[in-house]
């Protein structure tokens, strides 16, 4: 009886683009829901956009559009990544649908009846300029422990102290800059610390129970505390207004918090493909279900998976998951993937760099197992790796036979010789590769067949087919040799099709054959079959386009201009229009609270001798500690004019000697970059703007 499974990946966040590290994910998963389906399994594969939340909403803020937009535009980067990465969705749907809002309402009053969902004031930090409550990676200040600047609400990058928002020293908001102040208000909670929850949990997650791996199943006891203990601490399922994401039915006003709906998108992408195919979607997800269903996680969402989602669907009435697999994180040459160092590589960039999605996939299954480690892409290896098995050990079987297989035997091949050995190590390996395939142990699968393809090539180097050609009378041992070569080449093709799906079809389109299932590993082609033309598989990788690929990840700030001109600081104005129309580049909160704006005093402008551009300006920021600053305004201001006036400057650029003497900073000025407007016009703050007041 072929089985039911039904498998996810978690859903990407529409707000950003998707990188090598989440592909790590999507292979992982579509590697091994590509095995299930050549194993004649019922397989359905179903993700989704992760659409709601602060983030999101803001982001589509700021470029001016609406978040229906934005999601609708990144679902289609996505689904073009995946595709271009040969990921096999069967339905990659959105969180924003009704089917994920049915479903979502749907749990959240049956756990209402259940007695699970209670109502709770609480005390949270509220932006009053941008009149929002701020999550708490939105609220940053000092860190309470080692006093550094600018921490985010939850944690302390720096020294790695958590806290909670309240905590923080001169709290801001990252939205606005504004002063948060504590304001009640009304929140649901997701009663976690229900006693049916706790003693559920303490089952499902239980190491013998078998849902999780050994070390996520100690890490979810850890979390769970001793029986007991009572641990769990209830959920904060909602949000207030203003949110991107659903209202909450019997809640005027309150939205659910995007971590609620985004594991119900699992079920709303299923929903939908029921409907569009005509499946049982209760078959499914009713409790008891002989159906298995599967999500493919990184390690970092582990708590939202095994604790929350399952109680949720418990106490909701639905089936849990069969199982949860959790993958480790992706580093590249051995340390976290860093867009200054170029490492941070986006999917598409890889795409358009013109590198095979292939050699990724090979490379991440080399890499793979069942645990949590993380992997690591070491540039280097990957070319090596890439080159050495796939073009040198695997693709070269079929390049040393084929084409005599077409010149000299017309594309008919001899019968197999069933008994050769490096044949019947690989159909007596494929059922131990499968096993390995179903645990996930693609790295060990990889190494089997990479050693089977080694016998496979001392075998070919052991008749030598082009030597045999070279010498009259021994055609049928030439025939033999090259259909025992292309039969070994097929079956390796059987072996390696969940990884490499668009090399297995060329290798069907050239050897004319049906697609190729798992169970044709233990078969053999028929005498008299008949091939097609050899089509090459796959080149080399060439390192330079690695080069190519981490030049063009590498994200550098946007130079400040070094020196006060109004031509350089015409091109600035350029270049950042320009990124904001062409969405690259954007500059983050963080990347702008590096420039230090202030308010500052014309204490004194003066003439400067012998240059026809240049004002001499004394700033006064309030420090006791006047700036000489050159500003290119002569053509605009008359200095006299200007002593007295409050403008704004650039208080810690680095200071640069000119001609006339050292200029400790920039003021800042507009002007139109194109020309079309003349003129330069020096920023000036509202009345009641102090010296040396910060501008952010
Ligand atoms: N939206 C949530 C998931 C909701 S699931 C109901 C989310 N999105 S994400 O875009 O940040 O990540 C999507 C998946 O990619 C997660 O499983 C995450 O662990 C994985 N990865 C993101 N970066 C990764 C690496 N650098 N390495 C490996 N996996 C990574 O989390
Ligand atoms: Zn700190």
């Amino acid at each position: 009886m072929p089985r039911k499974i039904l498998v996810t990946s978690a859903l990407p966040y529409a707000n950003g683009a998707i990188h090598l590290g989440h592909l790590v994910e999507y292979i992982q998963t579509d590697i091994w829901v590509r095995f299930q389906k050549m194993s004649g399994n019922e397989c359905w594969y179903v993700c989704a956009d992760d659409t709601h939340g602060t983030p999101i909403m803001l982001r589509a803020e700021k470029e001016g559009i609406s978040p229906e937009q934005l999601i609708e535009r990144v679902h289609g980067e996505h689904a073009r990544d995946f595709a271009g990465f040969g990921v096999g969705f069967d339905n990659y749907h959105t969180t924003h649908s009704p089917e994920t809002q049915a479903c979502a309402n749907d749990i959240y009053l049956k756990l209402k009846a259940a007695g699970l969902i209670e109502v709770r004031t609480i005390e949270q930090y509220f932006d009053p300029v941008k009149q929002m409550f701020l999550p708490d990676r939105f609220i940053k200040g000092e860190c309470p422990k080692c006093h550094a600047k600018d921490q985010y609400g939850d944690n302390c990058e720096v020294c790695g102290a958590a806290y909670a928002p309240t905590d923080l020293i001169e709290p801001y908001s990252a939205v606005s800059g504004a002063k948060p102040e504590l304001r009640h208000s009304d929140h649901y909670f997701f009663k976690l610390s229900d006693a049916r929850c706790e003693s559920f949990l303490r089952r499902y997650t239980a190491r013998d129970n078998g849902v999780l791996q050994p070390e996520a199943a100690n890490k979810m006891q850890e979390w769970l505390g001793e029986p007991g203990e009572n641990r769990l601490t209830d959920w904060d399922i909602s949000r207030d207004a203003p949110y991107f994401g659903f209202e909450i039915p019997d809640a005027p006003g309150k939205y659910f918090y995007v971590w609620l709906d985004a594991p119900i998108g699992y079920m709303g992408s299923f929903r939908n493909l029921c409907e569009r195919l005509g499946l049982d979607f209760a078959e499914w997800f009713t409790p008891g279900s002989q159906t298995e269903l599967y999500h493919f996680i990184g390690k970092d969402i582990l708590y939202f998976h095994a604790l929350f989602w399952p109680a949720e669907l418990e106490h909701a009435g639905y089936r849990t998951p069969t199982k949860i697999f959790a993958h480790g994180f992706l580093t590249v040459d051995g340390a976290k993937m860093s867009k200054s160092r170029g490492t941070f590589i986006t999917a598409q960039s890889y795409l358009y760099t013109g590198l095979n999605p292939e050699w990724l996939r090979y490379y991440y299954a080399a890499k793979l197992s069942a645990t949590m480690e993380d992997i690591d892409l070491s540039l280097e290896d990957f070319v090596a790796r890439v080159n050495s098995d796939l073009v040198g050990k695997y693709v070269n079987i079929a390049s040393r036979s084929a084409g005599f297989i077409a010149k000299r035997f017309n594309g008919l091949l001899a019968p197999a010789d069933a008994d050769l050995p490096a044949i019947r190590a690989i159909q007596e390996a494929a059922p131990r590769i499968a096993e390995l395939y179903e645990a996930r142990e693609f790295g060990k699968a990889v190494r089997e067949i990479m050693a089977l393809n080694d016998a496979a090539n001392q075998y070919v180097d052991s008749v030598k087919p082009w030597e045999l050609a070279k010498q009259a009378g021994r055609d049928a041992e030439l025939h033999a040799a090259c259909s025992n070569a292309l039969n070994l080449f097929r079956l390796l093709t059987v072996l390696l099709k969940p990884i490499l799906p668009v090399v297995a079809g060329k290798v069907e389109q050239f050897m004319n054959l049906a697609p190729l299932a798992w169970r044709d590993a233990g078969s053999l082609l028929a005498a008299g079959h008949a091939i097609n033309a050899y089509e090459h598989l796959m080149t080399r990788v060439d390192p330079k386009l690695i080069d190519k690929l981490v030049e063009a990840n590498k994200e550098s700030l946007a130079p400040v201009p070094a020196a006060p001109s109004p031509q350089r600081h015409a091109e600035h104005q350029q270049n950042v229009a320009a990124a904001e129309t062409t969405g690259a580049a954007l500059c983050t909160i963080d990347d702008f609270m590096k420039v230090d704006l202030r308010i500052a005093r014309i204490a004194n402008a003066e003439h400067v001798e012998g240059a026809d551009k240049l004002v001499r300006l004394t700033l006064d920021i309030g420090d006791g500690r006047p700036r000489n600053v050159f500003a290119g305004i002569k053509a605009a201001y008359d200095p006299a004019l200007l002593v007295g006036r409050l403008t704004v400057m650039v208080a810690n650029l680095a200071p640069r000697k000119m001609k006339f003497g050292l200029s400790e900073g920039m003021v800042l000025a507009a002007s139109d970059g194109d020309g079309r407007v003349p003129g330069l016009y020096l920023l000036a703050p509202d009345s009641g703007a102090q010296p040396g007041m910060r501008v952010k």
